[in-house]
């Protein structure tokens, strides 16, 4: 399919100061769109200047949540080159959950490539500074306007670009984790492994109060007994406890993160003990109190590895690896980013030289 290009004639002004970018709050100056109709398939792939979408009110995403998306990231690599993580993978994830919510799937070969188009137009944008990166934001949405409780026939398929530095305003330091025992983000069944908008909306109050109270994210416990530690809803999450690497299985009702599977794989590779089985919240407080549990860190695209330093569980503050970063978490940081930025060779196969 064609990719048509129309270019923004008023450019924006680019950040000057890579170290304030922050997360989420920067766009870039063209988007990519991809229209979907039940009977035509996928049709009009173009890139347009970026700016506001004009939906009808009734647009059936806006009642009944038919959204999905991901977030992927695009890197200046060592040698000046653009590099890609990962992307295919997130791509299918966006199938997957595309699935999950009745809508239709991409052609990946024509994402990957009217991706690389629209990066390669706003390469400008690409920070340079080690940590920094451009965000990527597919989305889909049920465009077509209707009041009624079934798929749509109508979709948009959309990509945004976002110059970034740390998710968490703490940066690498370790953040404090609030362990929610009231409410539940998704159930097994539900649709919590799928990248979808309802899970996010679900998880805004719990997480509105833990801020309140000083904490930076909400660790989820399962939804049937509140026993079993799920993800913090930005991350998966992984504990050491004495020699063991341990993280939740994929059981349904968590998000099968691309950072968690290269962690899983990088773990293994290093000949370290890996464990993909269910950890109780009480055995993570006992072994934090005992002091067996050497570490706990997230990962995610947004959040790369990001130390936890304390967990509180029901008014009891627990605090890990005396509240620093941890020596694992620090390798698996370091490692990824270095693969990340081309700094080293990449014996995955997860990083693709775009430009
Ligand atoms: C990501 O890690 O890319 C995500 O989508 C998490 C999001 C809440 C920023």
């Amino acid at each position: 399919m064609e990719i048509k290009v129309n270019l923004a004639t008023q450019l924006k002004e680019k950040p000057t100061d890579e170290s304030k970018l922050g997360f989420g709050k920067i766009f870039t100056d063209h988007m990519l769109l991809i229209d979907y109709d039940t009977n035509r398939g996928w049709y009009n792939a173009r890139i347009e200047p970026y700016g506001p979408l004009k939906l009808d009110p009734a647009a059936a995403c806006f009642h009944y949540g038919q959204e999905i998306f991901e977030g992927l990231k695009a890197y200046y690599g060592k040698d000046g080159g653009i590099y890609l993580f990962r992307a295919v993978d997130n791509f299918k994830r966006f199938n997957y959950s595309a699935k999950r919510v009745c809508m239709p799937t991409l052609d990946v070969d024509l994402a990957m490539e009217a991706l690389k188009k629209l990066i390669l137009l706003d390469r400008e944008w690409i920070p340079e500074t080690r940590g920094t990166s451009l965000y990527i934001r597919p989305t889909m949405i049920a465009t077509q306007p209707f009041l009624g409780v079934e798929a749509a026939d109508n979709y948009l398929f959309y990509t945004i670009l976002d110059p970034v530095g740390s998710y968490y305003p703490e940066g690498l330091n370790p953040i404090k984790i609030y362990v929610e025992d009231r409410y539940v983000r998704a159930v097994a069944g539900g649709t919590g492994e799928a990248k979808t908008a309802g899970n996010y909306a679900a998880s805004l109050l719990p997480a509105t109060e833990a801020k309140k109270k000083g904490f930076t994210q909400v660790l989820w416990l399962d939804g049937c007994e509140k026993r079993w530690v799920e993800e913090v809803g930005t991350m998966n999450m992984f504990f050491v406890i004495d020699d063991e690497v341990i993280t939740a299985p994929l059981t349904g009702s968590i998000l099968g993160g691309i950072t968690r599977d290269s962690v899983i794989q990088i773990v293994k590779n290093w000949g370290l003990k890996m464990k993909e089985e269910s950890v109780s919240i009480d055995e993570v407080i006992a072994d934090a109190t005992s002091g067996q549990l050497k570490e706990a860190f997230g990962t995610g695209t947004a959040a790369v590895i990001s130390p936890v330093g304390q967990i509180t569980y029901k008014d009891k503050d627990y605090v890990i690896a005396g509240g620093k970063m941890g020596e694992l978490s620090q390798r698996l940081y370091d490692e990824i980013i270095a693969i990340q930025y081309a700094e080293k060779p990449d014996p995955y196969g997860w990083v693709e030289k775009i430009g």
